[in-house]
């Protein structure tokens, strides 16, 4: 089987399951061959070395997962972080958390800041690279996200910046800290997730509760009782509501709500008093 033979045929498989099939295939041809996409034009009639394996990775995709999961990375910001099944593959719209995160960091000279569900490590590998001078300790609950989070610290070198701890929410979190940043899971248990996302990203990165938003308020509660000053969470498009009714009987100091680029409501920044 010839290169451009091949990328017909993951073409026609990939075709009902991703939005851009013919570029999803030219993705997992290049991971195969090891090579850039620009080698499949120009050997395209070259023949396919291990056309069997190139397979199986098509038809894994044709099965719904994800591509982060067969290639074992997922692009994040700036960087590129391991992932595997078990440990959610970032989201574009939690760069936007990052941006509002950096901005208080340095407007309140933040040297010292805890993360809640550390999943791969983006969030703070990516706030640690920015600030040299920023202390991270992340929590998760579960062993695959913080063994996958403590690859990809090594990754960037970034040990004396992070440290991990297995914890529920912040509890096992005794160093003095200034800000919370968490992108909790907060899906309600009843959405109807697409199959790529619910039937291989992990339950416990997925969902927050009967309504979802149950820890997050659990976060706001825990973050307030330790007189921490600064919490910015993400949350769902239709959550607005119910967090500002919770905070305003909770009382702080003020509350921002942000959304993501396609203009749903995305999270929040709580200054408590
Ligand atoms: C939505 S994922 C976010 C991962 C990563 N921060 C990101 O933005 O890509 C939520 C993470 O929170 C973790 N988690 C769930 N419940 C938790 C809890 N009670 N305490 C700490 N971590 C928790 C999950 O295991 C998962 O890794």
């Amino acid at each position: 089987m010839m290169i451009k033979e091949a990328l017909s045929w993951a073409t026609e498989k990939l075709k009902d399951v991703c939005e851009r099939p013919q570029y999803e295939a030219e993705l997992l041809l290049s991971y195969h061959l090891g090579k850039d996409r620009i080698y499949l034009v120009t050997h395209d009639e070259d023949s396919l070395e291990g056309v069997e394996a190139f397979q199986e990775l098509v038809q894994r995709r044709a099965k719904h997962e994800p591509y982060e999961y067969i290639v074992g990375e997922a692009s994040f910001y700036d960087i590129d972080l391991f992932v595997e099944a078990g440990v959610l593959i970032p989201r574009p719209e939690t760069e936007i958390l990052i941006d509002i995160v950096a901005e208080i960091i340095k407007k309140e000279n933040i040297t010292c800041m805890a993360e809640i569900g550390v999943g791969t490590g983006a969030i703070s590998i990516v706030l640690a690279r920015k600030f040299a001078g920023l202390n991270v300790v992340a929590t998760d609950i579960c062993e695959i996200p913080l063994r996958v989070a403590q690859k990809n610290i090594n990754k960037f070198a970034l040990e004396k910046q992070i440290v991990l701890k297995k914890s529920n929410l912040i509890n096992e979190v005794h160093e003095p800290f200034e800000l919370v940043v968490s992108n909790p899971p907060y899906i309600a248990e009843d959405f109807l997730l697409a199959s790529n996302v619910v039937d291989y990203e992990p339950k416990e990165a997925l969902f927050g509760g009967k309504t979802g938003d149950e820890l997050l308020k659990q976060i706001i509660l825990d973050v307030k009782a330790r007189a921490i000053k600064w919490l910015v969470c993400e949350m769902g498009y239709d959550q607005k509501e119910s967090i500002q009714v919770f905070v305003n009987e909770l009382g702080v100091k003020s509350i921002q709500f942000y959304k993501d680029l396609a203009g749903f409501d995305r999270g929040f920044v709580i200054e408590f008093a």
